[in-house]
């Protein structure tokens, strides 16, 4: 393996370039001392060749060029006029392809990429063939590359993903499929791609994720489908993606989020909900995810949150729940989430405290609450002062500063400067009075 794992397929184009940066230097030094197009006797005119390199990038090519030696390992075409991709089968020791933007798009109609385009292409590691608007592309296309790691395909015109589409890409690494336009992905889609870690498919105008799409993909880590407009998911559609650590399903419209719908995940690390039209939180809607660390919920409709919706959330450090409709909170709420560490409950319409709500949270150290028609009472006063003796050391309300919005002679008041004396209780001296209550 010759490309690190971890990175773009432009990146490890990169590190084959970084090693003969020194050559590529004198190159560049050559090419403002001289007028010669270039030093490699088999370069085509206008490309620079470095070795095994060839770079064609933006040079108004209009065709591929002929002659290029069979034994190149990079090669780079982006930005140019080419319509015709057909003709690299001899390139049979071909690592890395650069195919990006290299239509003019206002010059061509083309919109199929076609069987035998890479034919032959064995050795091939990484295809960048994104910008193009391929609106279709033939099954069977990227049949034999059984080397392919990196597969870039975001910013065409894609609409159909047929199940058989990336059969064979058994070294598939990461796939982006990002800024197309796929409305339905099917079962099976992706089958079989046993090595690939990285799937991305946001802003695609998918509004349809069936049950299977993801069979299979025991290894992927990090999922994309935000900024579609998925409305359901079918139950069971993660159930498989053991390995996953990253979701990403936020700005879609997703409203309702049944209680099986991350049940296999056991290793994702962050989960984002954002921005969806979410009204309702179930109980054991998120057991299993004993491992989640990051949980938005943010910029959602939720108003009633069952108790238990956050049972098993054992680990979670930082969980998003403002810009909702939550008006109410219970004692049981947020029991278990020992290693909380920063809450947002700002821009809800929490009126009432109930004190011992937060009691559980024995790692918190940041509280949003700002924003939210707070009733300012003896119950307001005494989770305050729990709140201050219970984290001594810092200033859990930070200077997000929330404020009294009711009675009205105590509006704009921070909660931080209520004393004794705004009210009229005279138990709140015993911080532990709730607790018989
Ligand atoms: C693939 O390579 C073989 C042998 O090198 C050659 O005969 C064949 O024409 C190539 N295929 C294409 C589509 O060029
Ligand atoms: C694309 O082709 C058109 C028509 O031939 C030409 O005017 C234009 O300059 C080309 N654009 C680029 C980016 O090469
Ligand atoms: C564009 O498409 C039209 C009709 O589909 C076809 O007649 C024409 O030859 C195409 N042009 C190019 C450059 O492919
Ligand atoms: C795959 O390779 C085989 C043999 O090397 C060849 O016959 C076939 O046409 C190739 N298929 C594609 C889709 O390129
Ligand atoms: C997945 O692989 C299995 C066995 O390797 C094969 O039978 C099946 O047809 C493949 N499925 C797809 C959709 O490629
Ligand atoms: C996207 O695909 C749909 C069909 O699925 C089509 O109606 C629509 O025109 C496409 N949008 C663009 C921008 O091509
Ligand atoms: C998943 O993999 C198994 C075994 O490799 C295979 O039999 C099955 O067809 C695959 N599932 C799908 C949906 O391709
Ligand atoms: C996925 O695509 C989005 C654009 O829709 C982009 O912002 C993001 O960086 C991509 N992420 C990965 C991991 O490819
Ligand atoms: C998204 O898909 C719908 C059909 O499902 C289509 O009408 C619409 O034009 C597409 N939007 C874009 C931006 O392509
Ligand atoms: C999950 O994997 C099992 C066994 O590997 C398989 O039978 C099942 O169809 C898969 N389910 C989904 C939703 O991919
Ligand atoms: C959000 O969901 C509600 C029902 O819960 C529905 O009435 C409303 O139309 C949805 N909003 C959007 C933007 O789809
Ligand atoms: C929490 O996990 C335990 C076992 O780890 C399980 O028995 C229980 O059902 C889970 N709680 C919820 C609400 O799913």
């Amino acid at each position: 393996m010759t490309l690190p794992m971890h990175q773009d397929a432009a990146a490890a184009a990169a590190a084959v370039l970084r090693r003969t940066r020194m050559i590529l230097l004198l190159l560049l030094l050559m090419f403002s001392l001289s007028s010669f197009p270039s030093v490699t006797a088999e370069c085509p005119e206008k490309c620079l060749c470095i070795e095994e390199i060839f770079f064609c990038h933006k040079k108004g090519l209009d065709r591929i060029p002929d002659r290029i030696p069979p034994a190149i390992k990079v090669l780079d075409l982006s930005y140019n006029e080419i319509m015709d991709i057909e003709s690299l089968a001899h390139l049979t020791e071909l690592e890395t392809l650069i195919e990006s933007y290299f239509r003019n798009l206002s010059n061509n109609n083309i919109s199929e990429l076609k069987h035998g385009a890479f034919a032959n292409l064995s050795k091939l590691q990484s295809l960048l063939l994104n910008g193009n608007k391929f609106e279709n592309i033939e099954t069977g296309v990227f049949n034999n590359l059984t080397s392919l790691e990196f597969l870039l395909l975001h910013e065409n015109n894609i609409h159909k993903l047929d199940s058989e589409i990336f059969k064979g890409l058994t070294k598939l690494y990461k796939l982006t499929l990002n800024n197309n336009n796929i409305s339905e992905v099917k079962n099976g889609a992706f089958a079989n791609l046993s090595k690939l870690q990285i799937l991305n498919l946001s802003n695609s105008n998918i509004s349809e994720v069936k049950n299977g799409a993801f069979a299979n993909l025991s290894k992927l880590q990090t999922l994309l489908l935000n900024g579609n407009k998925i409305e359901n998911i079918e139950t069971g559609v993660f159930n498989n993606l053991t390995s996953l650590d990253s979701l990403s399903l936020h700005d879609n419209n997703i409203h309702k989020l049944d209680s099986e719908m991350f049940k296999g995940l056991t290793r994702l690390f962050k989960l984002m909900l954002s921005n969806n039209n979410i009204s309702e939180l179930k109980h054991g809607g998120f057991a299993n995810l004993s491992e989640l660390q990051i949980l938005y919920l943010d910029n959602n409709k939720i108003e009633n949150i069952e108790t238990g919706a956050f049972n098993n959330l054992t680990s979670l450090k930082v969980l998003h729940l403002d810009y909702n409709n939550i008006h109410k909170l219970d004692l049981e709420m947020f029991k278990g989430l020992r290693k909380l560490d920063k809450l947002f409950l700002d821009h809800n319409m929490i009126r009432h405290i109930p004190p011992g709500t937060i009691d559980s949270l024995t790692s918190l150290s940041l509280l949003w609450l700002d924003h939210n028609p707070l009733t300012c009472d003896c119950n307001i006063l005494l989770f305050v002062n729990v709140l201050k003796k219970s984290y001594p050391q810092r200033d859990v309300l930070w200077d997000n500063d929330p404020s009294c919005h009711f009675p009205v002679e105590m509006k704009e008041k921070s909660l931080k400067e209520i004393t004794k004396n705004d009210f009229n209780c005279n138990v709140v001296e015993n911080e532990l009075f709730y607790l018989i209550m």
